[in-house]
């Protein structure tokens, strides 16, 4: 018996373990990388499971917990390459709020309150947290909640929020510190329009809203920032000898002195008001032109705030309601098949329609053969499908097969399902499809005839990033494909005027504009042009350092291995991709052709690195700080046209640090233990 008891400890020491390693990698995929795998609502089961385990387990408490810190979004903290901006120490530490997705809980936390408690409920917006600075009325940082006691300053991203006041009124220069915390937030609207963008330019797609935001507030491209379009929503002031003696109070003085404070705010002396409150703004909420994932209960009074404390994580006056993942119950009627750019064949369920979060849902992505698999499921099935923090509805599960017979034989999932099985042929071109080692998908291997391939490969070819031509948006490739006037991207420089104009919709203006813009791509730079020839994986970045590194497509079309993966973020796989595209006849005659037709194909004498020098040749140069002349960007392009070698991190290896204003202290005092050199802006413009 003794031995059964301790065997239980001991595989709920290993969860404890699991857990941890766990949720730590989900909050870096989360906050560092935004690319969460995990969803909110299994992030939190989870970590309700390993604050549980762990009060059961005191002796295996531990500060390094995920239960004890917030999740961090710097990126060093994650080991990620490069310090983009500067790291401040947070003048409060930045905690994050206790949760919960259960009304008897929140029931219970407001008993437990003083009986003449007033509560303060608020909209949770899902964006990132921001802390504004106010020294003497003036906007001098903005920090990220990093990892709650130090953040990343992006003051120069957050100027770009128009809404957020630079300066305050003279009146409020006496006050020598003021801090303003709140959301910076993408809208719906920006969200969706940039990701049609990142489709265009096969960018990866953002999840959701906040991935996009915060992917955007990392930026260290300011314009883009900006063109992005984030909106911000300020909920906590904080300060010494502030006025006001409520939280409540404290937001309507933010408002009056010019700040953007939400109006969905409510002062609640009942639970029942509170639970009003939850109710009118989980349907609303539907309505808002930004995203919200629950309701913010605040004590108001700061003297009970202040009664109540904090623990480590968390303030113990404040606490937040989640709103459910909205899920139905549908019947997955059949599985079709989408061939994407790349030829990857993705498995789509069509449902019969279901209302979800505001929308009709009747199709969801079933992901690959793998995913089908595990919730074995079948055409016929009764399936749950969400609408979670991602953009395309997903199946989560389906009815367990005891609920599944009703008394309609239709709605029968054993006696109507069929069995599952993946295609082995493309649905487009029917050439047998093949599934590559350590791949979840199958992928159509016919690069040369198969439509959605050749379609997808000319719209990759004149999207913005590429070859930027305008007036041909993928309705009009789809006409002129289907004409049989456009196969492939060589072809759109043999369009006619009247082949365009004869089309519906089109007349000779539009025919112009469209040839106009064909003519201008042929000015398009080499690092361009090669981008657009749409070489597996190799995306803008990578376009451009290959194209530094070989400055005409003569020199590329040779490149060994060895010589391809010596560039920086060039890996095997990229270069061997590299090389088969140029062992294909088909790829070379393209290339031809696109030749003859006049485009770029080698670095032109006037750019930069035909000019440049090898001063900074067998150098290695580490960037830290901000400057006055050029951008960091513009100071590692600089670097590399002269010949040197830019890293992130300050090693033995690194020849000196260009040092500008700020830099940051950790990257200062390894430079002092190395002994490696600080080269100022100045002195380093002077050397080139
Ligand atoms: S108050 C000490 N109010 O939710 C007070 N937070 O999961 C802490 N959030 O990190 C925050 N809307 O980024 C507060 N109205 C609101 C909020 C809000 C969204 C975010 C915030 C925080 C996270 C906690």
């Amino acid at each position: 018996m003794m031995d059964l008891f301790s065997d239980i400890d001991q595989m709920e020491r290993d969860e404890i373990l699991a857990l941890r390693r766990e949720l730590d990698e989900a909050n870096r995929l989360y906050y560092v990388e935004n690319a969460p795998t995990m969803s909110d609502r299994d992030f939190d089961a989870k970590m309700r499971r390993l604050q549980d385990l762990e009060k059961a387990h005191p002796e295996m408490a531990s500060a390094q917990s995920p239960t004890q810190h917030v999740g961090s979004d710097l990126a060093d903290a994650a080991g990620s390459k490069g310090e983009h901006f500067v790291q401040l120490a947070h003048r409060y530490p930045m905690l994050s709020l206790g949760n919960t997705y259960s009304k008897e809980e929140i029931q219970d936390w407001v008993s437990k309150l003083p009986a003449d408690v007033e509560i303060v409920c608020e909209l949770k917006y899902d964006g990132l947290s921001i802390s504004l600075w106010y020294e003497h009325g003036r906007l001098t940082h903005a920090l990220t909640r990093g990892d709650g006691v130090r953040g990343d300053d992006v003051l120069r991203n957050i100027q770009t929020i128009s809404a957020i006041p630079q300066q305050l009124d003279a009146s409020l220069s006496q006050i020598p510190f003021l801090e303003l915390r709140g959301e910076v937030l993408l809208p719906w609207r920006n969200f969706e329009r940039l990701n049609q963008e990142r489709e265009a330019n096969e960018e990866p797609l953002f999840a959701n809203p906040r991935n996009a935001a915060s992917g955007t507030l990392k930026l260290l491209d300011s314009d883009e920032v900006r063109r992005r379009g984030l909106i911000t929503y300020l909920y906590y002031m904080l300060g010494e000898q502030l006025p006001g003696t409520t939280h409540y109070e404290r937001l309507t003085l933010a408002r009056d002195w010019g700040f953007p404070v939400s109006d969905a705010i409510r002062v609640c002396h009942s639970l029942d008001e509170v639970m009003d409150f939850i109710a009118f703004w989980d349907v609303q909420r539907k309505t808002l032109p930004v995203a919200t994932d629950g309701i913010v209960l605040k004590v108001n009074r700061l003297s009970q705030q202040q009664q109540l404390g904090y623990t480590a994580k968390t303030p113990r006056w404040a606490i937040a309601y989640k709103f459910p993942a909205e899920k139905q119950l549908t019947t997955l009627r059949k599985i079709t098949y989408q061939v994407g750019r790349t030829g990857v064949v993705t498995p789509v369920a069509n449902l019969d329609p279901v209302q979800l979060s505001g929308t009709m849902v009747q199709r969801a992505t079933l992901h690959n053969e793998d995913f089908i698999r595990q919730l074995s499921i079948q055409e016929g099935d009764r399936v749950w499908v969400e609408k979670g923090g991602e953009i395309i509805p997903k199946i989560t599960g389906k009815e367990s097969s005891s609920l599944t017979c009703s008394s309609n034989a239709a709605s029968c999932s054993e006696a109507s399902s069929k069995p599952f099985h993946f295609i082995t042929t493309c649905p487009e071109c029917g050439t047998p499809l093949v599934r590559v080692d350590g791949e979840a998908a199958w992928r159509c291997p016919n690069t040369s005839t198969c439509p959605p391939q050749l379609k997808g490969r000319i719209e990759h070819f004149v999207s913005r990033k590429a070859m930027n031509i305008d007036g041909l948006g993928q309705e009009t490739i789809d006409l002129l494909f289907e004409q049989g006037l456009l196969h492939d991207i060589a072809d759109i420089y043999s369009l006619r005027k009247e082949d365009i104009a004869r089309q519906e919709g089109f007349g000779d203006k539009s025919a112009e504009k469209i040839l106009a813009g064909i003519e201008a791509s042929k000015q398009i730079p080499w690092a361009r042009v090669l981008f657009a020839l749409g070489i597996r994986m190799v995306g803008e970045t990578t376009a451009k350092k290959i194209a530094r590194r070989f400055t005409s497509i003569e020199t590329l079309q040779w490149a060994t291995l060895e010589q391809l993966t010596a560039i920086d973020d060039v890996g095997e796989q990229i270069a061997q991709n590299i090389i088969d595209y140029f062992l294909d006849e088909h790829n070379l005659s393209l290339v031809l052709r696109l030749r003859q037709a006049g485009l770029q194909f080698q670095e032109s004498p006037s750019s930069p690195s035909a000019t440049a020098s090898q001063t900074l040749s067998g150098k290695t140069i580490v960037i830290s700080g901000t400057f006055l002349h050029h951008s960091r960007d513009e100071y590692k392009d600089l670097i590399e046209i002269h010949g040197g070698r830019n890293s992130s991190s300050v090693s033995a290896k690194t020849s000196f640090i260009l040092a500008g204003d700020n830099m940051g202290p950790e990257k200062r005092k390894k430079a002092e233990s190395l002994g490696v050199p600080l080269v100022s802006e100045d002195e380093f413009l002077q050397m080139l």
